[in-house]
């Protein structure tokens, strides 16, 4: 069933908690990728545009000591909101109490408003008692205190459990998705629930064990599954083929043996590998086919895979990428995921959706991210969406 969005709200003059997902990486008070703000900008520009006072909350890394703290202050991520929407947010240092309802109280229509890290909770009197990350109802329903609706739009949170999503929503009549949230629901949701077929998955990434959740659920829906990345090897060993020094899951083969088998031809392997003699991009390297000789390690896919993996994915309705073809960091072993990528903004007949962060690099990367369906904020959280599972974030916005 549809969700209720922030479109559905009556707005006007209202204090409106809004869930985001600024959990951006920061290094010393600087924002190294302000991509998750950026997502979040039409929502927060909706509510204010329509007379709405905007309370933002927000995690920001993990929060598990008082010396965690002063490093992942939600202070930068506010300067960086208010430098986008090009208008004053106010920051507001704490979490609860005082300081942060007067603040609350003190807004005009139309002002938004920054509080603390929401995991700042997690830690209290030097103690890690997870408030925050484990849901404790009062925090929840002392932050519903503070607002009259909700408005959930942190889509990249939307795997935890957490009183500052759940909680809110628990203690309010209603919650509504935000835009972001909306887009992610139906592009991920949609190609997991109702795809338009054929629809092809592309799988990356080192390890088997990280995606098999996602492998499983989508060889049920998908027309092809291409698997691309460190894991393919694991599926090699599981095949009996020569490896090399390829990167492998020992624990993992009889596993890729159950999917082989379960798959049949609905799985397609790389064909072909650029190897190389070490894990280092200026190593002698080549291009084989089939097996990894001994003395090298398979670091991408080859160009007869590339081939293979365009002409599945040329005629497909539903495409959604998670992770890379090869070492993506590494100019030498980047062309896999680079080719996948630029062949992506070709198909201008099918939705194309990208999760996790290499494929998202990829294609920022290529300049061709404005020409795909969708571009998930989210990593955890679009994994075990494409695992069908129920995201409790989403489970707890109201439906229509
Ligand atoms: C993410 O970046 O995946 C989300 O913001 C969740 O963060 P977490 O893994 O620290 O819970």
């Amino acid at each position: 069933m549809a969700k209720l969005t922030v479109s559905d709200l009556e707005l006007q003059g209202k204090k409106v908690l809004m869930r985001v997902d600024f959990n951006v990486p920061i290094k010393d008070g600087v924002i190294g990728n302000d991509n998750r703000i950026v997502a979040a900008l039409p929502t927060i520009k909706y509510v204010v545009e329509h007379g709405g006072k905007a309370i933002l909350l927000s995690h920001l890394g993990r929060v598990k000591t008082e010396d965690d703290k002063p490093g992942l202050s939600m202070r930068p991520v506010a300067e960086r909101l208010s430098n986008l929407l090009n208008k004053p947010v106010t920051f507001v240092p704490t979490t609860e109490g005082k300081q942060l309802e007067d603040a609350i109280d003190g807004l005009n229509d139309g002002d938004v408003l920054v509080m603390e890290n929401t995991r700042y909770e997690d830690v209290k009197d030097g103690k890690y008692v997870k408030r925050e990350s484990g849901n404790d109802p009062e925090l929840g329903k002392y932050w519903a205190s503070l607002g009259d609706v909700f408005v959930n739009d942190a889509f990249g949170t939307a795997h935890r459990s957490h009183a500052s999503n759940v909680g809110i929503a628990s203690n309010m009549t209603q919650t509504a998705a935000g835009f972001l949230m909306e887009k992610e629901i139906k592009f991920i949701g949609g190609a997991v629930d109702n795809p338009e077929h054929p629809f092809v998955a592309i799988l990356g990434g080192a390890k088997v064990s990280d995606k098999i959740g996602v492998i499983d659920n989508l060889l049920s829906k998908a027309d092809k599954v291409l698997i691309g990345g460190g894991m393919t090897y694991t599926f090699y060993a599981a095949k009996g083929m020569k490896i090399g020094n390829s990167l492998v899951e020992k624990d993992k083969i009889d596993l890729a043996k159950e999917i082989l088998d379960k798959a049949g031809d609905k799985l397609v392997l790389p064909e072909d590998s650029v190897v190389a003699e070490k894990f280092d991009n200026d190593a002698p390297h080549k291009t084989v086919e089939g097996d990894v000789p001994d003395g090298y390690m398979a670091l991408d896919i080859g160009p007869k895979s590339i081939k293979t993996f365009e002409d599945v994915l040329k005629t497909a309705k539903t495409v959604v990428w998670n992770g890379p073809m090869g070492v993506f960091e590494m100019s030498n072993y980047a062309e896999g995921t680079l080719e996948i990528g630029k062949f992506l903004g070709t198909l201008s007949d099918a939705k194309t959706i990208v999760g996790g962060g290499d494929s998202t690099a990829a294609v920022q990367q290529l300049g061709v991210a404005d020409k795909l369906s969708h571009i998930s904020t989210g990593g955890g959280a679009s994994l075990e969406y494409l695992e069908g599972k129920t995201l409790p974030g989403i489970a707890a916005i109201s439906d229509k």
